[in-house]
């Protein structure tokens, strides 16, 4: 059955969510305060670099069947209104801001009297703390038929289209699990996801707060594994083992997983970061700070890798003062030009504080980089001018035009073939074989050690694991 959308925020989430929503046969209006990203998005562009995501924007729009508005009196008469608002960061510490989100339920709530007496469901998609939307419920509560559930998103920026047509599992969070109208909630978003649903996506309902949990979990929980293989990427450093080495093998426990495992200058971006602050920072307010207090060490280990590689740039080349260093990469993660919490940019902006000359390069996320590190960064979109005359080179997002980086032809362009590979993607022996000082994170820095032969099966699924995750190495596939 088709069913009129609305989606209110078109940032990341809102934008996929209400274009994808179409795939699944929807009409869809997307409302943003935002004129100009409004204007874009109904002209057919995309405001981020999305792998898929214009080509599934401009087929909605194309069907008719999507439209984008800035007029809240516009999307009054949808059935389904979704909330897809940022919760960032709020500037005067580690909680969530909520003023977005709630600004957006205030300007629903003055409309949605013009449907009084019709069965209205808003959906909660952003990242929440637990508590947010029984608070929310409470002021809708008013309006008739108006029902609130919360059903947070899990997708993944470079496969963002694939992850909200094709997702691991839905999780529904509503008032009270056993109450009558919750059933009639969990019925209409069902017919929202039918498309999903036939294909056997597991679906959990449960309270909101549990919900909200699940996310925030979720996301915590990776944050985790990332710094723990960076923790035990120090220790490597210390006794002179290889990380990847150690990550390959506990990987193939299945109980442990090889995915997020990969050692490096660690995680950044517009969720993680933020998501880990603000669990904490609601631990404490509900009186359990203790309780996520590692979370705390979780971020200080990640802040540590960007100081490694400063470190590194030191040991390689002494003072920093006025030398040529090129960073290749300013995105957080490669298929993506989203440099909010960047660890490339971050380590960037300490080379230039170490007093070098630095410049980035970057193929889709330098106009984002504009200005975030004042004037004297050079930025220079094409790879080959950016490598020329370089006293040191330093690899921070894994994007596979630097994975794929000629060695030999590299060493032709610098001015001294050194290189910091910050994400493990380089192969040091080929590096140094064509004459690069190469150093990477958590791996022995002088011989490589001896590799102990694995049998052939277990190789080929350990690689197949890290290829699913990695957005260099695979293409996203639309539904
Ligand atoms: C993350 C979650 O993976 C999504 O499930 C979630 O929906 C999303 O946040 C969100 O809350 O909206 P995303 O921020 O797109 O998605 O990025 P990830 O793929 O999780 O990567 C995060 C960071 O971790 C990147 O900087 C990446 O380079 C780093 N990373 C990832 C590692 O350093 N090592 C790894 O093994 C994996």
């Amino acid at each position: 059955m088709t069913l009129t959308l609305s989606v209110i925020g078109t940032g990341y989430l809102g934008a996929v969510h209400a274009a994808s929503m179409t795939e699944l046969g929807h009409d869809v209006i997307g409302l943003d305060v935002d004129a100009a990203r409004i204007a874009a998005l109904q002209e057919g562009r995309a405001p981020f670099h999305e792998p898929g995501f214009e080509e599934v924007l401009q087929r909605g729009l194309e069907s008719g069947r999507l439209r984008f508005t800035t007029d809240y009196a516009e999307i009054a008469r949808a059935d389904v209104h979704f909330l897809g608002l940022g919760t960032p960061q709020r500037a005067d510490g580690f909680g969530a801001d909520l003023s977005h989100l709630e600004a957006a339920v205030d300007a629903l709530a003055e409309v949605l009297p013009a449907r009084a007496g019709a069965r209205t469901l808003v959906v909660g998609k952003s990242t929440v703390p637990a508590g947010t939307a029984r608070r929310l419920a409470a002021r809708l509560e008013a309006i008739e038929g108006m029902q609130l559930m919360w059903n947070p998103e899990f997708l993944r920026e470079g496969f963002a289209v694939r992850d909200t047509l094709s997702p691991d599992r839905l999780v529904y969070g509503v008032h009270d699990p056993v109450a009558p109208d919750a059933e009639q909630a969990v019925a209409m978003l069902d017919e929202v996801y039918a498309r999903i649903l036939e294909r056997e996506t597991p679906r959990l309902v449960m309270g909101y707060e549990a919900a909200e949990l699940v996310k925030v979990s979720a996301n915590a929980f990776l944050a985790t594994k990332i710094s723990f293989i960076n923790a035990v990427s120090e220790m490597c450093e210390a006794t002179g083992a290889d990380v990847t080495d150690v990550a390959r093998a506990i990987g193939m426990d299945d109980r442990i997983g090889s995915k997020f495992l990969r050692a490096g200058v660690g995680f950044g971006g517009g969720c993680l970061p933020k998501d880990i602050r603000a669990f904490m920072a609601s631990a404490e307010e509900h009186g359990v700070a203790e309780s996520l207090g590692f979370l705390r060490e979780v971020d200080a280990v990640n802040g540590r890798r960007r100081a490694r590689v400063v470190d590194l740039a030191s040991e390689m080349l002494g003072d920093l003062d006025g030398r040529r260093i090129t960073v290749l990469g300013a995105a957080f993660k490669p298929d993506s030009d989203d440099v909010r919490d960047s660890p490339a940019l971050d380590v960037a902006g300490r080379l230039l504080a170490a007093g070098a000359q630095v410049t980035v390069t970057d193929p889709a996320a330098l106009e984002n980089a504009r200005g975030r590190l004042g004037d004297l960064v050079e930025l220079e979109q094409d790879t080959a001018v950016a490598l020329r005359g370089a006293e040191l080179t330093v690899l921070l997002t894994e994007w596979s035009e630097y994975r794929e980086l000629d060695p030999t032809s590299a060493s032709s362009l610098v001015a001294e073939p050194r290189m910091i590979d910050g994400r493990n993607v380089l192969e040091p022996q080929q590096w140094r074989e064509a004459g690069w000082e190469i150093r990477s994170l958590g791996r022995a820095n002088t011989v490589p050690a001896p590799r102990v032969a694995v049998p052939d099966a277990a190789a080929v699924s350990a690689e197949a694991d890290l290829a699913d995750v990695d957005p260099a190495v695979v293409q996203p596939a639309l539904v």
